[in-house]
């Protein structure tokens, strides 16, 4: 009996290698781990173990893949839900995508993953590894391991447990998130250490003016220069983290219901989102933004519980597409002391008329008919109002 498991090279993960063995009884473990811009000494450390533990390890690099296909559509929806950018949620589809490519290749009888049963993450893996037909086990759900068991079992099987992790991290190069410990009370005040992108705004240096280019809704050069999307979203996290852009701190409202603390940390993510969406106010039409004000909306919803797979979502991106063909031009962003403000835009396709200008001469008077119109139910109304008083 073979499994395939996403693997981080964690706690959680680490030790469902020795669980699906002793408790489940696969003779065969395949740890998969999937690069998505993970600080480099948590992929050494995810290989080290990975291969010390489980009988094979897998390290795909997928950070291309994820930036062009996970977190261009991102920008292009404005993608967001509850002030949260969405780092782990549109990650979690792709890794369990590599999984299930595995899973197939190797003819394994079942995936795996380490995620609890109180969090996002679950339904967003296994909505992937059930549309393939598979096997599905959660070892750390499904054995209800308090930590002090899970650190107890994990010292048994040689794997190294730091007792004293004040929280848990998850981090890629979108975003990065902080939960757990002391944080999980909403009263208590964050201190500077949990953070690691990004200084805090009041010891930010000079401000400084970027400018972001845009084609067809997605960043393609900074300053002038053409960068691939991975480079570019790098520099974005150095140049904003420097500025202290991109903290959240926010009550969020998972998908079983729970409410939680959460922290994030995501400067090119803020950078990016703020001028693509202004972008967009001044290229497409009134009636194109009020209704891709829903669309982003719902399409943020899906990606948070996991439900990419949902044809709605190709047709969300599909209508969202269309509205990005416009959406090109330069846009300069102001970074100053945790701020990342919108200075100035120019597209090909601005949709701002000469006539508004006080300079120019036009006939004006043209807008008395519209106006007269324009509150015409308003009116009767009110002459009805005064007649029946
Ligand atoms: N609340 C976020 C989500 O559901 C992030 C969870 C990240 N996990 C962590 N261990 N920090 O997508």
């Amino acid at each position: 009996m073979k499994v395939v498991l996403a693997y981080s090279g964690g706690l959680d993960t680490s030790v469902c290698i020795p669980l699906l063995r002793e408790h489940y009884g696969f003779d065969e473990v395949i740890a998969v781990t999937v690069d998505i811009g993970q600080p480099p000494e948590d992929i050494k450390e995810a290989k080290e173990r990975g291969r010390r533990l489980s009988d094979k390890h897998i390290l795909i690099d997928a950070k291309k893949e994820y930036v062009y296909d996970y977190i261009f559509p991102l920008i292009k929806a404005n993608g967001c839900y509850e002030g949260y950018v969405l780092g782990t949620a549109i990650a979690r589809p792709l890794i369990a995508r590599k999984v299930v490519e595995v899973a197939l290749k190797e003819n394994a009888d079942a995936v795996a993953h380490g995620c609890t049963g109180k969090g996002n993450d679950q339904l967003r893996f296994e909505a992937v590894f059930r549309a393939a037909n598979l096997k599905v086990v959660a070892p750390i759900r499904e054995l209800s391991l308090t930590r002090r068991e899970e650190i107890e079992y994990a010292r048994k099987h040689g794997i190294e447990a730091p007792e004293g992790k004040r929280w848990s991290v998850d981090e890629n190069i979108w975003n990065r998130s902080i939960e757990g410990g002391e944080l999980e009370d909403p009263n208590f005040v964050p201190p500077e250490e949990i953070f690691k992108w990004t200084v805090p705004p009041e010891k930010a240096g000079e401000p400084e003016v970027i400018e972001v280019s845009f084609e067809r809704g997605v960043p393609v050069a900074l300053n002038g220069e053409k960068l691939d999307g991975v480079s570019l979203i790098k520099k974005l996290n150095d140049i904003g983290g420097r500025h202290g852009i991109g903290r959240t701190d926010i009550i969020e409202d998972r998908v079983l219901g729970f409410k939680s603390r959460e922290i994030y940390e995501h400067p090119a993510a803020t950078i990016l989102l703020t001028a693509h969406k202004d972008l967009e106010r001044l290229v497409l039409t009134r009636n194109e933004l009020r209704f891709k004000e829903i669309v982003d909306r719902v399409w943020s919803e899906l990606v948070y519980c996991g439900l990419t797979i949902d044809p709605l979502y190709d047709a969300l991106n599909a209508f969202i597409d269309k509205t990005q063909e416009r959406v090109s031009g330069e846009v300069r962003v102001k970074l100053e002391k945790g701020c990342a403000r919108v200075v100035a835009r120019r597209s090909p396709y601005s949709l701002l008329s000469k006539e508004v200008s006080f300079d120019v001469k036009t006939e004006q008077r043209a807008a008395e008919g519209f106006i007269f119109f324009h509150c015409l139910q308003q009116r009767i109304y009110e002459a009805v109002r005064h007649e029946r008083a």
